[in-house]
């Protein structure tokens, strides 16, 4: 009897099943209304921050400064990419196993060498030649990453399914990554110190 009752929650809690679609397991989910509002706020988040990163890109002097921001605007192209695969009812699935190559585990790999790419040229900065322009981009986009970022926290809160919490939360973290890596080339260029 009790198997039984589960067995209903489960189709009345979890109904849409899974799906294949070209050898990468998705779930499928129906989004709130309150859900699909916030996933839109956050998708023009999104889009905006592709906007700043890719024109900072051409506007920053400092060529470290120039390759930091591509690599973001890269990164926040893959965010718009699963907002947007959120939107349309799939939910990319971490941490698979046995291989399979998801988005979402895509995502993670693009991320982390990108994270990878944002120590290196760290590590190759020089102190010369910062310019107050630069300054200013980096400022500018810290305010943004930190906007974003809140954004995100507060509407982790309003989401039913832990695995679409997880997915934003794993975002989150790589906007936080975002403003570190800009907090460490201004550190580098001794314009920010850490009180
Ligand atoms: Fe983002
Ligand atoms: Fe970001």
């Amino acid at each position: 009897m009790g198997r039984g009752l589960a067995l209903i929650l489960g189709d009345i809690f979890f109904p849409p099943a899974n799906t294949k679609t070209g050898g990468v397991n998705i779930m499928n989910i129906n989004l709130t209304a309150k859900e699909r509002t916030l996933l839109e706020d956050q998708r023009s988040h999104e889009e905006i921050c592709v906007q700043k990163y890719s024109n900072y890109a051409q506007q920053a002097s400092d060529r470290q400064l120039k390759a930091l921001f591509q690599n973001h605007a890269q990164i926040e192209q893959e965010h718009l990419n699963t907002i947007n695969q959120l939107l349309s009812g799939q939910v990319p699935q971490l941490n698979q196993q046995g291989g399979g190559g998801g988005s979402q585990q895509q995502l993670q790999g693009q991320q982390q060498q990108g994270q990878q790419m944002s120590s290196i040229l760290l590590q190759q900065g020089s102190a010369a030649g910062f310019q107050a322009s630069d300054q200013a981009l980096c400022t500018d986009m810290l305010m943004t990453e930190k906007y974003v970022s809140n954004a995100y926290d507060t509407a982790i809160f309003e989401f039913k399914d832990p695995q679409v919490r997880d997915v934003l939360n794993h975002i989150q973290k790589e906007e936080q990554k975002h403003g570190e890596a800009i907090f460490k080339y201004l550190e580098s260029k001794g314009m920010y110190s850490a009180q």
